[in-house]
């Protein structure tokens, strides 16, 4: 056995066309199924596509490189789980294009950020991050809140992004605009509307200057509503019974 061996690996060319023969064999036990599977990610109540001005904030926080720092994917393992609570499922991800997994966590995960804070802390801290945590790295983002969110083109990031899948209808296509502006706004009309559309969409002045929609405003309400779609206790009912 051992002399066999040392024949292969005293041959390059033979070595090499083992190792391909090998790696194939593997990959094709890991992919061809893949291929029978109707779906690789689990169903779950609640997940809907992003509201506009969360999908604008969205656009910031990628725009910005928050993901450098930050991850959204919290790992079934028990510290994480304890830290930032239930691990994060394919399908919270699914209208994420592109996704926001990260792969380094300078600051915390965000995945379930979300209602953690008050809209005030948020503002706050993405100002000056060291006035309320004194010792984070994060950078200023004061800007933010003084940059009137751009809102002209906002029909076509709905259409680009049902492009890829996400299930915007012709409806909430050509209403993204008043949809925005109504999200922003608890004192303007169309919120009604807006909660048809997106069920659990939150209304409120997330910037605090209701004058103008900031670019501040778009961030906060998609930070606000990271991690609350999915509802886990009906998830975990339902897994509990499988
Ligand atoms: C240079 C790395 C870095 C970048 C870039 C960065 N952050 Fe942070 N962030 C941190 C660190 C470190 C913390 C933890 C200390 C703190 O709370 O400030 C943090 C904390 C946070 C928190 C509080 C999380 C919690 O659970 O307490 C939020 C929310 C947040 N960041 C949002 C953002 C957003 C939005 C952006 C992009 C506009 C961003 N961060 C960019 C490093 C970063």
């Amino acid at each position: 056995m051992n002399f066999r061996h040392e024949v292969i690996e005293k041959n390059a060319t033979l070595l090499l066309v083992l190792s391909l023969l090998v790696v194939t064999i593997g990959g094709i036990v890991e992919i061809t199924p893949l291929f029978y599977l109707q779906n690789t990610i689990e169903k779950v109540e609640g997940m809907r596509p992003y509201t506009p001005l969360e999908l604008a904030g969205r656009d910031i926080y990628v725009r910005e490189g928050c993901y450098v720092c930050h991850s959204q994917m919290i790992r079934p393992f028990r510290d994480e789980v304890e830290r930032y609570g239930h691990y994060s499922l394919a399908a919270e991800s699914m209208y994420d294009h592109p996704f926001q997994w990260g792969s380094k966590r300078t600051g915390p995960d965000l995945a379930r950020v979300g209602g953690k804070y008050s809209d005030e802390w948020h503002v706050q801290h993405l100002k000056a991050p060291r006035s309320v945590v004194p010792e984070s790295v994060m950078p200023n983002y004061a800007f933010l809140a003084d940059t009137p969110l751009r809102t002209d083109d906002i029909a076509d990031h709905l259409k680009a992004n049902a492009e890829v899948g996400v299930p915007y209808s012709e409806e909430m296509i050509d209403n993204a605009l008043a949809d925005l502006k109504a999200q922003a706004n608890p004192d303007a009309s169309g919120g009604a509307d807006l909660q048809r559309r997106y069920p659990k969409a939150v209304i409120r002045d997330f910037d605090g200057d209701p004058s103008r929609i900031t670019e501040m405003d778009a961030l906060v309400a998609y930070l606000q509503m990271l991690g609350t779609l999915v509802d886990f206790n009906a998830y975990n009912e339902e897994a509990n019974q499988r």
